[in-house]
């Protein structure tokens, strides 16, 4: 049988990582400022984490939601902690566009609108409410499409403003730091006058953080930037369970939940749980927020010093790179010669850095030096 071939292949094939190492078949070895597309957020097999989950297997790997899940407590209660962000409820899924959809759906719920706003190079998902408010034609199937989506322009509240006024506006989704789109991060004037604009219209305020979120930024989330921001929504996933599947979405305290309003079969499962704590755990006991703040000063630091860079975006270790020439060809040098893995962006200048929140300054530095050298 064949693989349904949707993927243009970097020609690595990994078999052991650590930390942000990954050996090939051969036993090169590569790093990794990819972070398997911003999802391995403590690190490759991280010790802790990884006895977390075998221990759990050992035990129980999955129960439905039909029973308690003691796990699912404790996960809410460190996701609390750690994003103080105490009053919110969680509901467990599997994906980022999953959760999404789900927030998508209580918006909907809550105020019994359908219509939804979203901005100009946003990337939420490829499932049927999320792909639609996602700003690339390509992925959207004609069965995906509707009349009541409005993709907006990036910053844009006049343009919000006039299309509430229109109505049947259930919510807003942005991201806290566009990832796919090139590293765009919101004002925080923009995102404070879209609370504003969401509380004086009745319509729900949605942050996706699926890429942003669980420390990446040197925050828990990247809207904790702006200070006093309170999203109705907040969605979560990559580096939630550190290439675990599982996703979730915070609920602010005003919207109810009751019985069957939302389900998964996966959602919640023991196992998840297991790995988002590990997570979890890792992210607090070795204070991976602060060190993400600190690797990207010096990250944005050393990138500065590179001629051939004409602009560099974001916070903490998300970080995009526009080059003076296409990225395409950097990236795959960086790859072959250097054996370094980044990410592209929508840009085709551009270069996404999304490595692991345990990067060490040595290892940025060996970057530098080969970005340098291949732009000189
Ligand atoms: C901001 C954002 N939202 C949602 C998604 C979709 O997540 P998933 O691929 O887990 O469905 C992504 C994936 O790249 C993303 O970057």
């Amino acid at each position: 049988m064949n693989l349904f071939d949707v993927y243009p292949l970097i020609d690595v094939t990994p078999v052991r990582a650590a930390g942000a190492t990954i050996w090939d078949e051969q036993g090169n070895t590569y790093l990794d400022l990819y972070g398997g597309h911003a999802v391995i957020s403590i690190g490759h097999s991280n010790p802790h984490f990884n006895k977390r989950i075998k221990d759990q297997l050992d035990h129980l790997a999955f129960y439905s939601n039909s029973v308690k899940i003691p796990l699912q407590k404790e996960l809410s209660n460190k996701l609390g902690d750690l994003s103080c962000l105490h009053d919110y409820q969680l509901f467990l899924c599997n994906s980022g566009a999953e959760a999404n959809e789900n927030a998508l759906k209580l918006a909907s719920f809550a105020t019994g609108k359908s219509g939804f706003i979203s901005f100009s190079g946003a990337f939420h998902g490829r499932t049927s409410g999320a792909v639609v408010l996602t700003d690339n034609p390509k992925i959207i199937a004609p069965s995906n499409q509707r009349e009541d989506v409005y993709i907006l322009p990036f910053g844009d509240s006049i343009a919000v403003e006039k299309q509430l006024k229109e109505g049947n506006i259930a919510g807003i989704i942005i991201e806290g730091i566009q990832g796919v789109g090139g590293i765009h991060m919101p004002s925080s004037d923009f995102l404070k006058e879209l609370e504003r604009l969401c509380k004086s219209y009745g319509v729900k305020l949605i942050l996706d953080e699926v890429q942003s979120g669980y420390g990446r930024t040197g925050r828990f989330f990247a809207h904790q930037w702006v200070d006093g921001l309170t999203p109705d929504l907040i969605t979560m996933a990559k580096g939630m369970g550190n290439g675990f599947p599982i996703g979730g979405v915070l609920i602010h305290p005003s919207i109810k939940s009751s019985y069957g309003l939302l389900g998964t079969t996966f959602g919640g499962n023991h196992l998840a749980c297991a790995a988002g704590l590990g997570v979890l755990e890792v992210i607090e006991k070795d204070k991976l927020m602060d060190h993400a703040s600190k690797m990207g000063e010096f990250l944005i630091h050393g990138l500065s010093q590179i001629p051939g860079i004409s602009d560099i975006r974001g916070k903490g270790l998300m970080i995009g790179i526009d080059l003076d020439r296409e990225a395409g060809p950097v990236r795959s040098e960086l790859v072959k010669k250097y054996r370094i893995f980044t990410g592209s962006a929508a840009g085709k200048h551009t270069i996404r850095l999304l490595p692991p929140l345990n990067i060490k300054m040595n290892e940025l530095s060996s970057f530098l030096d080969s970005l340098k050298k291949i732009l000189n």
